[in-house]
Parts: structure tokens; sequence; C-alpha cells
């Protein structure tokens, strides 16, 4: 795929800001539906990945759902247009508020991470007169191998229902008259590149059901999260995931009941190769071994480098002179302002354009004012 990036327009505008690749975002949606159809399954997207207007656009017209994790998110999604019945709520430590919200939406379903939290839940529908349908996020022990910032599946973190605990969970919810147990959840971890990581939950997960099926209980829908990674170090060889290889793994390995659903909660592979975070080169300063690219972008509009060392790849949009070594660092008062370390770019100088690339998940919704700086602005490939 040839570099996307409409420079001369580029330069017009001032730095820094997300660029949206609205082609390629609509190109990825597509293999998405027909990958996850072909199957029967129902895709929702992990809005926490990116709230963008725009981009929400695009993803409803694709008839995917929404999984949110805050009432922010919730009341988002259902401004945006999304229905209710298309709304899962997520999440280890709900607000009475935000459940409150979600139960007088009618939003589709709750993913429940504790007992107390499904009393508060019973206590409330009961208060409205309502029987709410949730779904037992279950902690499946499985290992994501990926940082452990972004791990969730293990017993050691802090998220779902233990599998020791779970006949104590379902023998309360038995009690509570205004719960239905719809389904199970499991989410663990993100930026997963290695499929078989998805195998290793399939049989977990089939275990796990077979011991609800063995107390005659019979969920309607298993979610399987989400969590597929994408390629940061070559966006234009592999711009979309590799989705026919991901839903066939759990085509092939997880045991579906006559009548059940599968669902997953995708975020960062649906958006992150449409995004990229454009900046201006502002000084060229020599160190005593290192030369650093200053650039007007900083941790604040994209913290991932900061945050999980992670990697994103920077590429100089304005300049073709022979490879020099630079740190690529932001302005703000932070060591760990930096984007990358020795990188091998073009001959750089003030004014150059650098795109930092795969930002389109977790970057402007991860956006801070630290410093007192502006949120980063977004422009889009079909309107700039
Ligand atoms: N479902 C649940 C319950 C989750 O916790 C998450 C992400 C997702 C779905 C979506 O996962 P995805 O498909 O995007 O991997 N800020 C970090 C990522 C945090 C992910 C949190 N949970 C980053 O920038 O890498």
């Amino acid at each position: 795929m040839n570099n996307p990036f409409p420079l001369e327009k580029l330069q017009k505008i001032q730095t820094p800001f997300y660029y949206y690749d609205m082609g390629l975002l609509e190109q990825t949606l597509n293999v998405v539906k027909t990958e996850s159809q072909k199957y029967g399954f129902v895709v929702h997207y992990a809005i926490k990945a990116n709230a963008n207007l725009r981009l929400l656009e695009a993803i409803r017209s694709f008839g995917f759902g929404v999984d949110c994790v805050s009432g922010y998110e919730v009341k988002k999604a259902l401004e945006s247009g999304f229905k209710p019945s298309g709304i899962v709520f997520a999440g280890v430590g709900k607000s009475d508020w935000e459940i409150e919200l979600g139960i007088e939406n009618d939003i589709s379903c709750f993913n429940v991470e504790s007992v107390p939290e499904l009393e508060v839940i019973n206590e409330i529908a009961a208060s409205k007169n309502k029987t709410i349908s949730v779904a037992l996020r279950i902690n499946p022990n499985v290992n994501a191998h990926t940082h452990h910032y972004i791990t969730t599946g293990l017993e050691e973190n802090k998220f779902g229902i233990y599998q020791w605990d779970l006949e104590r969970v379902t023998n309360a919810i038995k009690e509570m008259k205004n719960i239905r147990l719809e389904g199970l959840h499991f989410h663990i971890g993100s930026q997963i590149t290695d499929l078989d990581t998805f195998k290793d939950l399939c049989i977990r997960v089939n275990e796990i059901q077979d011991w609800f099926i063995s107390q005659q209980l019979f969920p309607r829908i298993i979610n399987v999260g989400g969590g597929l990674g994408i390629d940061y170090y070559q966006p234009d060889t592999n711009p979309i995931p590799d989705f026919a290889g991901y839903f066939k793994m759990f085509k092939t390995f997880l045991k579906v009941l006559p009548n059940q659903e599968v669902h997953f909660e995708l975020g960062r592979s649906l958006v992150a190769q449409s995004g990229s975070l454009i900046t201006k080169v502002l000084y060229i300063k020599e160190g005593v071994q290192t030369k650093f690219a200053i650039v007007d972008a900083g941790m604040t509009d994209l913290i991932r480098p900061a945050l999980y060392q992670a990697y994103h790849k920077i590429e100089n949009l304005s300049s073709v002179a022979p490879e020099e070594k630079y740190d690529v660092v932001g302005p703000i008062c932070e060591s760990s302002d930096c984007f990358g370390k020795a990188l091998f770019l073009p001959k750089s100088a003030r004014g150059d354009f650098f795109a930092i690339r795969s930002a389109g998940a977790y970057g402007e919704i991860m956006a801070s004012q630290y410093n007192l700086r502006e949120l980063p602005k977004a422009y889009y490939s079909d309107s700039i």
C-alpha cells in the first residue's frame, strides 16, 4: 500500500494533529464485517479505543454494536446513534449512576465482575421494575503474552470473577429476581499477535462452559472480548489485521451450543492503522552522543510510548535525504516524553513533518492537557 499522506494539504494545518485515513478505515471495517458474518459472529466496537465522532459514524454504518466501560461511553454511544440493543456495558467498578443510566436506557447487557456488583444492579433494577440481562465476566487465567499493563486474564489481575468463586456467584444469581443470566464474558488482554493465544482462550472457555452446563445453566451468549493486535512495525505492509485467521480460530476451537451467539469486543484492530499523529520538527539538537529531533507533539497527544514503551513507526514526510540517527522527543517536561530512541530517519530539519503511525487506537482518546496543552484536533482524508 502506498504512503497515504497528502503532504501539501497537511502542511497547511497547525500541528500537532491526528489524521485519519477514512478509506483504510472503511476497508478494515468491510473485512471485519465479511469475516465475522461468515460464522454469524456479532462484533461490538470497544469504544475506549477511540470515540472520535467521525470514526463512530463509520463504525455504526457497518452495523456493529458498542462495548462501553463507563457511563460516559454509554452516553456517547447513545448520542452517536448506536441502538441501546447493541450496547454492552463492562467495567470492574461501575458507579450507581452509571448502572442507573444503563438500565434506564435499556442497554442490552451488563458484563458483571463481582457479587456485590450483581447485588447493586439487582437492587436498582428492582426499584425500576425491570429485569436486567447480565453476562458474567470470568477470569480464565490464560496468559495473553503481551505487555503486563494490558494483560487482564490472569488470576493476579483485578478483572473478572475467579473460577473458584463461580458456584457462589451462580447461587447468588438464583436468589436475585431482577437479574437474568444471559452470557459468559472473557477478555484476556490487548495487542495479542499470536493467534494461538486465542486457541488457548477457546479451550478454557469450553471447560468453563461445560461447568455451567453441568449446573443446568445454558448461556445464550459467549463474549470472548477483544485483543487482536496490529503490526506496529510495518503499517504499510500489514494495514489490515488477519481477521480471517482470527475469526476462524474461534470457529474451529470454540464449542458453540445451538442458538448460542458468539460476541467479540474489538477496539484496536478496527481503528489503529487508520490514524497517525502528524507533528512538525521544532529543533534539531545535538547531544553528546545523541541527536534529538524535538517535535511539537508530546506524550500529552500520544502517551503509549511513555506509558508502555510502545513502538510506533515514525516517518519523515518531508525529507528523502540519507538517514541519520535520532531520538524523537516532545516538548513536555518529562524525560519519558520520547516517541522513539536511536531511530534511523532521513536527515531532518526544522519544519519537517513527521507522521507517527498506527496511532488510531488509544491515541487521541488518551490525550491529556498536562502542561496546559490543548487537546489535539483531528482531520480526515475525505475532508481536508
Ligand atoms: N473488552 C475489554 C473488556 C477490554 O478491557 C478491552 C481493552 C477491549 C475489549 C478491547 O481490546 P482491544 O481489541 O482494543 O485490544 N491503552 C492500552 C490498551 C488498553 C486495553 C484495555 N482494554 C494501549 O494503548 O495499548
